[in-house]
């Protein structure tokens, strides 16, 4: 009996060979058992979460040559809805050649088929071969159970959780999506980045020989601010203004710099056992801000001993570098420059960037769609996005307390930071005093453990 993808996609057997836990990726001959007569099938994708991510992210799907309709949307916001709606139908192709099928021509989205709220994103999946899973983080442990119990093929942006409670809950699903082969691939878009990829190849095939030391930065002015606006619950107030609460962003060592520590982590294999470090708010003062820090320093030590010292800050006028360096015991990586040096400092090798470089946000999506419409499994990077954002996640609890932070007490201690409920008019944990100003960690007083 022939299968349809569609059937693949619902029945993905239970029990099967787990793909390898290290970050990502295109593992040799995944191909699951099942025909391929049906290889045309139109692929149903349900984007949840329509802001700036959720907006590039459907285009880049939609851009690629596989046979997608973009069927359902969801977003908390029915404004945000609309807005990523109208853009994705004004986008055109981004292959421009005659035959190319414009964006907004695989867009079938009637209107009882835009879901707002919280819970939107229940209906809005039910209705989808592929979702795209674009909220802020806090949300992501959620989305992500629901869309593997439903046996969905996922894209999901990084961070996949705030706090460890929701890292636990990633890791397990990520469990059932190796077993149900549903592929996964998280928005950590550096390991599809040519460059990335070279260097890390030639990194593992030891022309640096042994990494012993990294450092890694995200230092730039940092980001927009959504006012408080009259009317608004303190629910809304935060959802809007999400970035400066942590039970929905992680804080921006989380948000952002999860690039950066995550780079360091594919190198050494593996993810640190402890952290300590310092960090604050310098120019961060004002209630708009919420609870998050300005900057954060930490010093993340792996099992070998091997130290990697992680900047992050937000502060305008200072300097800026997003970049991630390796040093082993026969050279250095310099990934943003895309060159190896010797210990005197001598260029061994230079990726050549403007030749070779692609857009990794469209890849990551050319990948996953191909694998899904050839129905294959080859993406399983729910586990790395997991043990990425802990790393970040613990960094955090280092700064926040000035203590220095073990691994397995962290990752184990079921912190949760999330509302007990998510409904517009929830009671919030974190609530501004009578001057707008939120409780911020304190280091030396605030404590984990
Ligand atoms: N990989 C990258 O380089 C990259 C770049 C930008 C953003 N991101 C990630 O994408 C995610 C979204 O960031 P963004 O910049 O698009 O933010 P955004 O605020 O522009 O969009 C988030 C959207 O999710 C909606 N939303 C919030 N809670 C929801 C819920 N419970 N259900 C449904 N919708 C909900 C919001 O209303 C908003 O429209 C973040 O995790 C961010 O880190 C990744």
């Amino acid at each position: 009996m022939k299968n349809s993808r569609r059937e693949f996609i619902v029945q993905s057997s239970l029990g099967a060979g787990a793909l390898l836990a290290a970050p990502l990726v295109a593992q040799a001959n995944p191909r699951v058992s099942f025909s391929q007569s049906n290889v045309g099938d139109t692929l149903k994708v349900a984007l949840i979460g329509c802001g700036g991510r959720g907006t590039g992210a459907i285009i880049q799907a939609l851009s690629t040559k596989e046979n997608i309709q973009l069927v359902a949307m969801a977003d908390a916001f029915k404004d945000r809805l609309d807005d990523c709606y109208k853009s994705v139908m004004n986008s055109r192709a981004k292959d421009t050649s005659a035959k190319a099928v414009q964006v907004n021509q695989k867009v079938n989205v009637p209107e009882d088929h835009k879901f707002v709220g919280f819970d939107g994103y229940k209906q809005a999946m039910a209705l989808a071969d592929v979702v795209i899973l674009t909220t802020p983080p806090g949300f992501r442990p959620y989305h992500f159970e629901e869309a593997v119990r439903l046996g969905k093929q996922i894209f999901m942006e990084k961070p996949v959780a705030t706090d460890p409670a929701g890292i636990q809950r990633v890791l397990a699903a990520a469990k059932i999506a190796k077993e149900k082969k549903l592929n996964v691939v998280v928005g950590l878009q550096r390991h599809y980045q040519n460059s990335y990829r070279d260097l890390m190849k030639r990194v593992q095939d030891g022309q640096i020989g042994d990494v012993v030391s990294a450092s890694c930065w995200w230092n730039n002015d940092g980001v927009w601010v959504k006012p408080r606006k009259e009317g608004q619950t303190e629910m809304e107030y935060q959802m809007r203004n999400w970035y400066y609460f942590n039970w929905i962003c992680g804080d921006h060592i989380t948000e952002q710099h999860i690039h950066n520590i995550d780079v360091i982590n594919w190198a050494k294999n593996g993810y640190p056992v402890r952290a300590r470090g310092t960090g604050g708010r310098e120019v961060r003062k004002g209630k708009e801000y919420g609870e998050i820090f300005d900057h954060h320093i930490v010093e993340f030590e792996y099992a070998d001993g091997t130290i990697l010292n992680s900047q992050c800050r937000h502060i305008p006028g200072t300097w800026t570098k997003v970049d991630e360096h390796l040093i082993g015991t026969k050279g250095k990586v310099l990934f943003d420059s895309a060159k190896i040096l010797d210990l005197k400092g001598n260029v061994n090798y230079a990726f050549d960037k403007k030749t070779k470089e692609n857009n990794p946000y469209q890849t990551e999506h050319d990948e996953l769609w191909a694998t899904v419409a050839a129905g294959e499994y080859k993406f399983a990077d729910a586990e790395n996005g997991a043990y990425s954002t802990m790393t970040s996640i613990l960094g955090r609890m280092a700064t926040y307390s000035g203590q220095i932070i073990e691994w397995d007490k962290a990752i184990n201690s079921g912190i949760n930071i999330a509302p007990s409920r998510f409904a517009w008019d929830a009671d919030m944990p974190l609530k501004p005093d009578a001057n707008g100003l939120y409780p911020v960690a304190v280091p030396g007083k605030t404590k984990y453990f």
